[in-house]
């Protein structure tokens, strides 16, 4: 009898790559990261956080500190804690933060943020951040990693393990990860009434089944893919959150796919990028973010009245984008603020098939590594 596979098509569980994998694997990483940390509406931190009523309260300022994808999960984290705790937030590179003296007292909370636990820089920021007294709170995929065991608390991503080097379940879930560090800060901080907490649970519990539905859509993504992977260059634009995940997607495309993109701040086009944009450039718009949606539109016009190809990414029920863009992916409808967690998956299925069609190897890109354990 001859069989024809061997243990790493086996382990890749019927996908052509672990990147592929890793991204079906999604709903079910978001459902293990929120089991056991929710309860009547609640969440409950309580075993893995040791920080006090009290030093939750007397929180000045925090820190998102990490590298990479990780990074671009702290700096929706920005914006997540801000808005929930009201609790002033920095991100930083890693790499950054650890030589330029940043201003850290008792009263700071540092969260660094790494899937393997064993990032150089990030380990040293997190060395760093401890010796001027800061408190550590840790978000890792790896328990007992050097990360997990040096940070004060931690809060383990039950993404499982990752083996593309392109990081996709690792981000879903550590973003869950901050989502729920975010509400339980905010439980104790306010100033959200206990009702709106609850409310914000209820969404972030569906968004498992929500993830499902967006992957439903893979097909006309790879299409687009497809159509664009031919160009060198290539555009994202969003605001507020839809701007961090925009980062995140051009980090994705670029690292695989070999193609040029950058990520734009929408806001910012008129400042320098628009002289980029000329006949055929592809650029992905995220529009999905409502208090924004007017001011992102307008900037889609502008691109698109240069002659830009573009992909919308729309909230479900928005029959308007369809206007202005080229082609529309529908993302199931939450509140703003955990819409990352949805938007982000059809960028990482677009860098996959663009990868794909360029003939490159999907999980294990030129020069880059898993894991960056030396400077
Ligand atoms: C490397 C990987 C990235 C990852 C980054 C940070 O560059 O290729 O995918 O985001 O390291 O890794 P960490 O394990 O700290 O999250």
């Amino acid at each position: 009898m001859k069989v024809n596979w061997d243990i790493a098509t086996a382990e890749k569980g019927g996908y052509d790559h672990f990147m592929m994998k890793e991204i079906h694997e999604q709903p079910k990483a978001i459902r293990d990261t929120l089991s056991g940390r929710v309860k009547d509406g609640v969440v409950d931190l309580s075993q893995e956080i040791s920080l006090t009523k009290e030093q939750i309260k007397g929180i000045e300022k925090i820190h998102f500190v990490a590298c990479g994808t990780a990074y671009h999960a702290g700096l929706v984290g920005k914006t997540v804690l801000e808005e929930l705790a009201r609790i002033p937030v920095e991100c930083d590179v890693a790499s950054e933060y650890r030589y330029r003296n940043p201003i850290i007292t008792d009263k700071t909370l540092v969260v660094v943020v790494s899937q393997s636990g064993e990032t150089a820089d990030t380990l040293a920021a997190l060395r760093e951040a401890k010796k001027q007294g800061a408190r550590v709170i840790a978000i890792t995929n790896v328990v007992g990693s050097s990360v997990a065991r040096e940070a004060d608390d931690v809060i383990i991503t039950w993404a499982g393990p990752e083996i593309a080097v392109a990081s996709t379940k690792a981000y879903t879930s550590q973003l869950i990860a901050i989502y729920l560090l975010g509400l339980y800060l905010a439980q104790v901080r306010g100033p959200k009434t206990a009702e709106q907490l609850s409310e914000i649970v209820n969404h972030l519990m569906a968004l498992s089944t929500q993830a499902e539905d967006v992957l439903k859509q893979e097909k006309q993504i790879a299409q687009f893919a497809r159509s664009m992977a031919k160009n060198e260059h290539l555009f994202f634009l969003g605001r507020g959150l839809d701007y961090a995940v925009a980062l995140e997607g051009s980090l994705k495309l670029k690292e695989i796919s070999y193609i040029h993109s950058e990520a734009y701040a929408a806001g910012e086009l008129k400042h320098g990028t628009l002289a980029l944009i000329e006949e055929g450039i592809p650029v992905v718009a995220l529009a999905t973010q409502h208090a924004v949606y007017d001011k992102m539109v307008s900037n889609i016009q502008e691109v698109k009245a240069r002659g830009a190809h573009v992909l919308g990414l729309a909230t479900e029920g928005d029959s308007e984008l369809r206007k202005t863009v080229d082609e529309v992916i529908h993302i199931p409808k939450t509140i703003d603020l955990l819409t990352p967690v949805l938007t982000v998956i059809p960028l990482q299925l677009f860098a996959y098939y663009a990868c794909v069609e360029r003939g490159y190897d999907v999980d294990k890109p030129r020069n880059l590594a898993k894991s960056v354990t030396v400077e």
